[in-house]
C-alpha cells in the first residue's frame, strides 16, 4: 500500500461503490471498500476493479482496494459506514432501526478495533440514531462520530431553491439542519441566503413552504421513483465532501450530525448543526442563529432522536 491516506468505506451498495468512485477521483487517499462476502460475494471486488479502470481517464492514483476482512482497513483516518438496509417506498427510515442497529454494532467494533484514531461517518438511516450506536460501540469521543444527513438535505434545499428562483446553485446559501428524517428535518429559511439578499425577500411564503416541504421529502421522492433503492449519487457527493475536509485538514463549516454539547439546549444528543470539520473530525460547532419557531422544530428532532434511542434493543 501507498503511503496516501487510507479512507475505509463499508458497505459497497449503490452508495459505497459511488462514494469509493468520487473520492477515488478526488485523488487524496487510498480507498478501502469494505464488505461481507455472504451478502455480496464478489460485488465489492468487482465495484473496486470497475473504478480502479476509470483511472487512466480520470486521471488518479488513488488506489481502490476491496477487502472480506478487517486488517485492510488498518490504520484508516476515515471510516465511513453505508452498510445496511435502504428503504423500500412507503418505509421510513425509522423502520430500519434495530435492524441497522444490529448491523452497525457488527461493523463498528471492528473498525474501530483496527484504526482507533479514526473519524467515523455514518450514513446507515435511522443516521442520527444509528450515531448514537457508533458512539457507544466505539467508544470514541463525539467529535470522532459525525452523521452525514444535514450535507445530503441541504443539497437538496439548495438545489430546489436554486432551480425555483433560476440561479446558480453556488449561489444559494442554505442549511439543513435538526435529524434527517422526513418529519425532523428543519431547512433555516430565516438564513437562507441568494447572492447576499435573503431568500424571504426573493420568494412568496407558499413558493418557500413547497420547496421546504419537498426538501423534507427529498430522501423519499427519489426513492419513490428508483423503486428499488435510495438516493445513492447526492449522498455520495455530499459524505464525500466531508471525507476530504477531514483528510486535507480543510476546516470547513458543514452541517452535519454531531454530538451536540448545550447547542440549542440539546445535551448529548446527535442533531444537525454547523461544524467544522478538519483533522480529527470536528474541531468546533455553531450555533445557527433561529427563529423561536426553527429553534423549537430543532430541540423536536434531537427528542425524537432520543426517543428512537430508547427503542434500541
Ligand atoms: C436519503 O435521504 C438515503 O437517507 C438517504 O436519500
Amino acid at each position: 500500500m501507498s503511503k496516501r491516506a487510507k479512507v475505509t468505506i463499508v458497505g459497497a451498495g449503490m452508495t459505497g461503490g459511488a462514494m469509493a468512485q468520487v473520492l477515488a477521483e478526488k485523488n487524496i487517499c487510498d480507498v478501502v471498500l469494505k464488505d461481507e462476502p455472504d451478502i455480496v460475494e464478489t460485488m465489492h471486488h468487482g465495484k473496486a476493479l470497475d473504478s480502479s479502470q476509470s483511472a487512466a481517464w480520470a486521471g488518479f492514483e488513488s488506489q481502490i482496494i476491496p477487502t472480506d476482512g478487517w486488517e485492510e482497513t488498518a490504520g484508516s483516518e476515515v471510516v465511513v459506514f453505508t452498510a445496511g438496509a435502504p428503504r423500500t417506498p412507503g418505509q421510513s427510515r425509522e423502520e430500519l432501526l434495530n435492524t441497522n442497529a444490529g448491523i452497525m454494532r457488527n461493523m463498528v467494533g471492528p473498525a474501530a478495533k483496527q484504526s482507533p484514531d479514526a473519524v467515523l461517518i455514518i450514513f446507515a438511516n435511522p443516521m442520527d440514531v444509528m450515531c448514537h450506536v457508533a458512539l457507544e460501540t466505539s467508544k470514541f469521543p463525539g467529535e470522532r462520530v459525525i452523521g452525514q444527513g444535514g450535507m445530503l438535505d441541504s443539497s437538496r434545499y439548495r438545489t430546489f431553491v436554486s432551480r425555483e428562483i433560476g440561479v446558480s446553485i453556488r449561489d444559494v446559501h442554505g442549511y439543513v439542519l435538526g435529524g434527517h428524517t422526513d418529519t425532523t428535518m428543519v431547512p433555516v429559511v430565516s438564513n437562507t441566503m441568494v447572492g447576499g439578499m435573503p431568500l424571504t425577500s426573493l420568494l412568496a411564503q407558499d413558493k418557500i413552504d413547497a420547496l421546504v416541504a419537498r426538501t423534507m421529502k427529498g430522501g423519499a421522492e427519489v426513492l419513490g421513483l428508483m423503486k428499488k433503492g435510495s438516493a445513492f449519487q447526492a449522498p455520495a457527493v455530499a459524505t464525500m465532501e466531508m471525507v476530504e475536509a477531514i483528510i486535507l485538514d480543510q476546516g470547513r463549516l458543514f452541517p452535519c450530525s454531531n454530538y451536540l454539547q448545550g447547542e440549542y439546549g440539546i445535551q448529548d444528543v446527535f442533531c444537525g448543526t454547523i461544524a467544522k470539520l478538519g483533522a480529527g473530525g470536528v474541531q468546533q460547532r455553531f450555533e445557527v442563529p433561529l427563529t423561536d419557531d426553527e429553534q423549537e422544530k430543532v430541540k423536536g428532532a434531537a427528542d425524537v432522536t432520543k426517543e428512537l434511542v430508547g427503542l434500541l434493543e
